[in-house]
């Protein structure tokens, strides 16, 4: 072995000479790292994990079998083109698939956007109460997160468009939003796109969509369709009940598209994640299940929890906000706690800037009714 080879010693290796070690790019350590739901509770006889608004319905069957399918050629690569799945999502929403990317979740997507269009000395809006991927991967591409307030907790068109300086190039929408349930009209969208100049990105976040029941809202298909500056990105994870494959997709006018392909992975999404979501998408009875499912608890967990003299942030998504006071003992980390002892795992949303609620997925019946008896039990005490 020559000197050239010879392993560096223990002590050139010390983790204690900061300056002599790999740092982040700026910024880097400045991100405050994505904090998922909880999966454990604390006690209780059954756990109700209510924590990231996925269904309670399962997977569809479909794509199960398709996923099992897969188990005898795990040793080949997948298709780095997603080709079938973009065919079958384009099928499913009469979409043109060379518009279409898909990715390792929606997350995935939002990332390499901010990738593809930001970097240092830009600026990307989100609101007040967005999904907290947005900062991360607005940082991560060494641009700034400018956050512009909320109107009852819904995106106000009005101040993103005030918050528009000559650096941004982004504004990220969740809608509806998470964690707060609220959503915009299309012709609110539609406002903030004719607001924005050319040069910005405007990302429609509707990993919530098929929840919605609303005729004044659309995802974001038809803008995409119908301007150079919009992209709408959707997710498995919800409703069609894949969280843990990891798989999103984005739908976007071709000159976007080309920009995200170039930067991507060359083999970002599973072969099990093709298989699975192509499937899955075209199980309509699954989604109309769990859209039935969802309007019929949607309602009944929101008025229990005014029955009880908890108020709820009006939710068009699978999940609800619920109001706690500010009162020592009653509080919402206090009645976290108390849920998560009795198997009862929701969400904490203080970093969201809601220390007062909680985010409760809509549950099975068995879990919905388990959290009601159980705050019942936590505010009488
Ligand atoms: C608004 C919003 N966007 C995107 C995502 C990410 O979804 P995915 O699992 O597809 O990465 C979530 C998940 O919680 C979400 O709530």
């Amino acid at each position: 072995m020559t000197t050239a080879e010879t392993p560096a010693s223990s002590a050139q290796c010390s983790t204690t000479r900061p300056a002599s070690r790999p740092i982040p790019r700026a910024g880097i350590l400045d991100i405050a790292a994505y904090v998922p739901g909880k999966h454990k509770s604390n006690g209780g006889a059954k756990t109700y994990k209510l924590s990231s608004n996925e269904t309670p319905l399962g997977s569809s069957p479909q794509a199960v079998a398709a996923y099992k399918a897969l188990a005898d050629s795990l040793e080949l690569y997948p298709d780095g083109s997603s080709t079938s799945l973009r065919a079958a999502i384009g099928k499913a929403h009469g979409l043109n698939p060379d518009h279409i990317i898909c990715g390792a979740g929606s997350d995935e997507i939002l990332s390499l956007l901010a990738y593809a269009y930001l970097g240092a000395g830009d600026e990307a809006i989100y609101t007040e109460h967005g999904f907290l991927v947005y900062p991360i991967a607005i940082r991560a591409a060494g641009a700034t997160p400018v956050v512009v307030p909320e109107k009852d907790l819904t995106t106000d068109i009005d101040a993103i468009l005030a918050a528009v300086t000559p650096r941004t190039k982004m504004v990220f929408i969740a809608n509806p939003n998470n964690p707060t349930g609220t959503y915009i009209p299309f012709d609110e969208v539609k406002r903030l796109q004719a607001g924005l100049p050319a040069n910005v990105l405007l990302v429609l976040d509707a990993a919530y969509a098929e929840y919605v029941r609303r005729n004044d809202y659309e995802a974001g298909i038809e803008l995409v369709a119908t301007c150079e500056n919009v992209v709408m990105t959707r997710t498995f994870s919800k409703i069609y009940g894949l969280a843990t494959l990891r798989l999103g997709w984005g739908y976007a006018p071709e000159h976007v598209i080309d920009a995200l392909n170039r930067i991507r992975g060359p083999f970002n999404v599973t072969g099990g994640a093709i298989a699975a979501g192509a499937a899955a998408v075209a199980d309509k009875a699954f989604v109309e299940a769990a859209v039935e499912h969802n309007e019929r608890w949607l309602p009944w967990v929101s008025a229990e929890m005014e029955k009880l003299g908890l108020s709820v942030t009006p939710s068009v998504g699978n999940f609800v906000l619920i109001h706690f006071p500010d009162v020592a003992g009653k509080t919402a980390a206090d009645a976290d706690a108390w849920l998560l002892d009795r198997g009862c795992v929701l969400r904490q949303v203080a970093n969201y800037g809601l220390p007062n609620a909680l985010r409760m997925t809509i549950g099975s019946e068995e879990a919905n009714r388990a959290v009601v008896a159980c705050l019942a039990e936590f505010l009488e005490a």
